[in-house]
């Protein structure tokens, strides 16, 4: 099985471990979380980042509440947990991911009666493992749409580093790089945070995939002089209609993709499809302080005085998508009814 070198979060000795993304790509270095308050402060402050990751350390944020409930209460410990699940689901608004693992905990828990705690940790488990085998599986799917020879766009990082280690974009550009079809990727730098020059840049360098970085303005441009056949992007949430949340600027590169005849791929696990959102109206969008934008690396660069609106995340329309890619198959042109009968077949 094709693999990536990179893991951003494992279970070790009691402890969740999480490789600071903020300190990437100068530093590798790790931070362990032993209670849940630290979880959401590494979910709040982007330690962990990227949908399918930062639900992954939400679900292991449940074991941990669970486990001090029920060192102070081993009789009640259940009654204890709603605030650690609420500010576990709260830590960021957007990707709908991290809800869904901690209401699959939660009802997990719920269904319970013997050993909550190991059965816990193995439900947790679970759910990054099958986030792993989600990205195999449309890595495989993705790749089966891209020709030889071709030049690829993506955005953001929804690679290793924001799943369970494989990736989701990243991990069509890797299934179709390892096929021999991939002549080179193109990855925006990603403002406020630059997650594509910190992180795509960096993990598609470490695994031998061609890439080279360019400015995010200079996207439709590229696309237009350099032959871009696909645009590749993660999401946050996908609505009921195929409206797709996903980092600040998609909606933009979906918008150029179609000027230049550029196709346009959305690669998400199920995890991410939200039925009970509507359209991308209903999605929330999170804001993130303006000191991100006004800043670069911590320097201020804009004069002082000077305010800045930094909402992270926007949505692009289903009929700017040319395939939903997940790991229960490929939808061209996703709409209401593709997407509740994808949901509705058992999974694979
Ligand atoms: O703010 P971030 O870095 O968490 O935003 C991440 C993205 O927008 C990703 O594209 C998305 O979560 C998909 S990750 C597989």
């Amino acid at each position: 099985m094709l693999k990536s070198t990179i893991t951003p979060l494992r279970w070790e000795a009691g402890a969740l471990v999480l490789l600071d993304q903020r300190r990437l790509p100068a530093v590798e270095e790790f931070i362990r979380c032993t209670t849940y308050e630290a979880v959401v402060e590494a979910i709040g402050s982007m330690v962990v980042r990227g949908a399918p990751a930062i639900g992954i350390a939400g679900a292991y944020g449940v074991v941990l509440a669970a486990r001090a409930a029920f060192a102070s209460d081993p009789k009640r410990w259940r009654e204890a947990l709603p605030p650690a699940l609420a500010a576990l689901r709260a830590a960021r608004p957007t990707a709908v991911n991290l809800a869904w693992a901690v209401d699959r905990m939660a009802s997990f828990i719920a269904a319970q009666n013997t050993d909550p705690m190991a059965d816990l940790l193995g439900e947790a488990t679970r759910i990054h493992a099958e986030d792993l085998a989600a990205n195999h599986r449309m890595g495989e799917l993705g790749a089966a749409f891209i020709a030889p020879l071709s030049r690829l766009m993506t955005h953001c990082n929804a690679g290793a580093l924001a799943t369970a280690g494989y990736g989701t974009a990243l991990g069509v550009v890797r299934s179709a790089h390892a096929a021999g079809r991939v002549l080179e990727v193109f990855a925006t730098e990603t403002r406020p945070w630059l997650q594509g020059a910190r992180l795509t840049a960096w993990e598609l360098h470490r695994d031998g995939v061609p890439v080279r970085l360019i400015t995010d303005g200079s996207a439709a441009h590229v696309m237009r002089e350099h032959g871009v056949s696909w645009v590749i992007v993660g999401a946050d949430r996908v609505a009921a209609n195929g409206d797709v949340a996903n980092k600040i600027g998609t909606y933009g590169l979906a918008l150029a993709a179609r000027a230049h005849g550029a196709r346009f791929m959305v690669v998400a696990p199920c995890s991410t499809i939200d039925l009970a959102t509507a359209s991308g109206r209903d999605i929330p969008i999170e804001e993130r302080p303006g000191d991100e934008v006004l800043s670069l690396s911590g320097a201020r660069h804009a004069a002082l005085g000077v305010s800045a609106l930094n909402p992270v995340f926007d949505v692009t329309p289903a009929d700017l998508i040319d395939v939903l890619v997940t790991e229960r198959g490929a939808l061209p042109r996703p709409d209401v009814r593709s997407l509740a009968e994808l949901l509705a077949k058992p999974p694979t």
